[in-house]
């Protein structure tokens, strides 16, 4: 299997210093409660905190999906939760893709439940032409055609996260 070029590390760090900017100037120094969703966004995480000029008090979820993605029918499972009270507090989501849509849409509204003072969405990646449920994303990356992307925290079968770029997998090779 070989691996193609996708989004370049270049390309990844000039826009995630742009959405960091945009972040620290909407936020105005207040403290952000930043929740990143494992496995895939832990590198965007990683790269996005470091520039972000406000406060940060950094938590991890872990969610997984169940059933058929591509419906209304998929069920989603919070394997880990956060540790801290959101109630009231400014919640960034971190995610890598937004694919289908039907983990943010489940996630958002059960972070809401929580009454926090603000909820917003960053996400690197989503593929818009495979949105079943479809969700804002307050900062985003970039918008991808539907091809299978491995690299900078995506997987092929637990491989490949650690790539610093975005890639196609060639399965043929
Ligand atoms: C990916 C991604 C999102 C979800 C998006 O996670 O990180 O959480 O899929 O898909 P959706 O919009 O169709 O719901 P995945 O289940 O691959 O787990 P991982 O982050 O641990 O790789």
């Amino acid at each position: 299997m070989n691996v193609e070029v996708y989004i370049s590390q270049e390309e990844i760090q000039v826009r995630i210093a742009e959405l960091a900017k945009k972040i620290t100037n909407d936020y105005h120094g207040q403290e952000i409660t930043v929740i990143a969703v494992l496995s895939g966004a832990f590198m965007f995480c990683a790269d996005l905190v470091r520039q972000i000029q406000c406060p940060i008090k950094l938590e991890f979820m872990k969610v997984s999906s169940y059933g058929d993605n591509t419906s209304t029918s998929g069920e989603v499972k919070v394997d880990l939760d956060i540790k801290s009270d959101i109630n009231d507090k400014h919640v960034l989501i971190l995610e890598d893709i937004v694919d289908t849509g039907l983990t943010l849409t489940y996630l958002i509204k059960h972070l809401n439940t929580r009454h926090p003072k603000s909820l917003k969405l960053a996400s690197l990646l989503s593929k818009p032409s495979r949105t079943v449920h479809p969700i804002k994303i307050d900062y985003q990356g970039f918008e991808i055609e539907d091809k299978f992307v491995i690299g900078y925290g995506l997987d092929y079968a637990s491989k490949y996260r650690e790539l610093p770029y975005i890639g196609i997998l060639n399965l043929e090779c």
